[in-house]
C-alpha cells in the first residue's frame, strides 16, 4: 500500500540552474525561490558553495542564502572545507555533501577519486554532526555512470553505508544521467530502505529517458517517501555528459496527488513559480502540467 504523504525536496534553484548556460541574475533566482516557498515547498536545495571557476552560475551562493526567507529545511551543497566554512559563515542551516560512486565521474565533478573524496569528507562530516548540523549525502552515479557504464548496486550500498556510519541524516541517491529503469529503482531502494531504516532516504531522478516518474512509483513501492525534483524539469550536472533535467516537480506533484499521496504543494502556485523563472532560462519549459497550465 502507498503512503498518505510524501515530501518533495525542490532542487530547481540548485540542480535546475547550475547547468544553465546563461547567467541568471541573483534577484531572479530569489524571486523564483520565494515563489516556490509560496507554493508550499518546505524543503529545498538553494544553491552550492562550489568553485565559481567550475560552476559560474552558483557564484552568488552567499547572496542567495542571505536573501532567502528561512522556512522549512534549506540545503546548500558543499564540496570541501572551504565550501562548508563559507556556507556556515553565511548562516546556511543544512548542508549537502556529494560524491560519485564512479571514480571517473567523481574526478570530473570534484577532481578527486571517490576514495580521496571520502577521506577528505570524513573528518568534515564528523565535525558537522558534532555541531548538530543536518547533513544530507548526495550519491551520484548510483545506477549508471556516463563514463563507466553500469554501477554495481553493492558499490552504491557500500558508499551509503559509510555515510550512515558517519551519522549523516539523509541519503539522496541519484540517477545522474537518467538511465535507471523501474526495476532497478525498486531493487536498489528496497535494499537501502531495508538496510537503513533509521535514516531519511531520498530518490533523485533525472528524466533523460523519460523513466523518472515510473522510477518514482517504484521507489515509492519500495518505501521511499522523499523525492528530489526540479520545477519545470530544469537541470543536469555540467560534468555528466548527457544529463538532462531532473524530473519535473509539477509532474511528480500531480501524479502523487492523483494517487492520493499528499505533498502539501499547490500545483497552480508551483506553475506560477515556473513562470517567474522561465524567461530567464535558455530553453522553454515543456513539461506536462506546466504546458496544461499555460494553455488553460
Ligand atoms: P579544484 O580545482 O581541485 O580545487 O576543484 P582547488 O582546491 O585546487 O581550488 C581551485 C580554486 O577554486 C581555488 O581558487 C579555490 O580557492 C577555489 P584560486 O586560488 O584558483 O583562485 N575553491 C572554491 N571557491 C569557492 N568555494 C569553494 C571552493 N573550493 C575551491 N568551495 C572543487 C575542486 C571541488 C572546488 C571543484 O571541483 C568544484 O567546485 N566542483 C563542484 C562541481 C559541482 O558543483 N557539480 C555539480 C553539483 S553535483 C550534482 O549536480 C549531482 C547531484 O545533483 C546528484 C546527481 O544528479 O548525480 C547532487
Ligand atoms: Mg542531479
Amino acid at each position: 500500500s502507498l503512503p498518505k504523504n510524501a515530501t518533495i525536496i525542490e532542487v530547481g534553484p540548485r540542480d535546475g540552474l547550475q547547468n544553465e548556460g546563461k547567467l541568471v541574475k541573483t534577484k531572479d533566482k530569489l524571486q523564483f525561490i520565494d515563489a516556490l516557498q509560496q507554493a508550499g515547498i518546505h524543503e529545498m536545495e538553494l544553491t552550492s558553495f562550489v568553485s565559481p571557476k567550475w560552476v559560474p552560475q552558483m557564484a552568488d551562493a552567499k547572496e542567495i542564502v542571505a536573501g532567502t526567507k528561512k522556512m522549512g529545511r534549506q540545503f546548500v551543497l558543499t564540496p570541501n572545507k572551504l565550501g562548508i566554512d563559507t556556507a556556515l559563515e553565511s548562516d546556511a542551516q543544512s548542508l549537502a555533501v556529494f560524491v560519485g560512486v564512479s571514480d571517473t565521474f567523481n574526478k570530473k565533478n570534484i577532481n578527486k577519486t571517490t576514495q580521496e573524496s571520502m577521506d577528505a569528507l570524513k573528518p568534515l562530516v564528523l565535525e558537522l554532526k558534532k555541531q548538530g548540523i543536518f547533513v544530507r549525502a548526495c550519491i551520484s552515479t548510483a545506477f549508471y555512470c556516463p563514463f563507466e557504464g553500469a554501477i554495481a548496486p553493492e558499490a552504491t550500498i557500500a558508499l551509503c553505508r559509510e555515510f550512515v556510519d558517519w551519522g549523516v541524516d539523509e541519503l539522496s541517491v541519484a540517477d545522474t544521467i537518467g538511465m535507471a529503469n523501474p526495476k532497478e529503482s525498486y531493487d536498489l531502494f528496497n535494499q537501502l530502505v531495508q538496510e537503513f531504516p533509521e535514516i531519511l532516504i531520498a530518490a533523485h531522478f533525472h528524466d533523460t529517458r523519460r523513466m523518472a516518474l515510473a522510477n518514482i512509483v517504484s521507489a515509492l513501492q519500495a518505501g521511499v517517501t522523499r523525492f528530489d525534483a526540479s520545477a519545470g524539469g530544469l537541470g543536469g550536472c555540467p560534468f555528466a555528459p548527457g544529463a538532462t533535467g531532473n524530473v519535473a516537480t509539477e509532474d511528480v506533484v500531480n501524479m502523487l496527488h492523483r494517487m492520493n499521496v499528499q505533498t502539501g504543494i499547490d500545483l497552480d502556485l508551483l506553475c506560477v513559480a515556473i513562470k517567474t523563472i522561465e524567461p530567464h532560462v535558455t530553453n522553454p519549459v515543456t513539461t506536462g502540467m506546466y504546458t496544461l497550465y499555460k494553455n488553460r
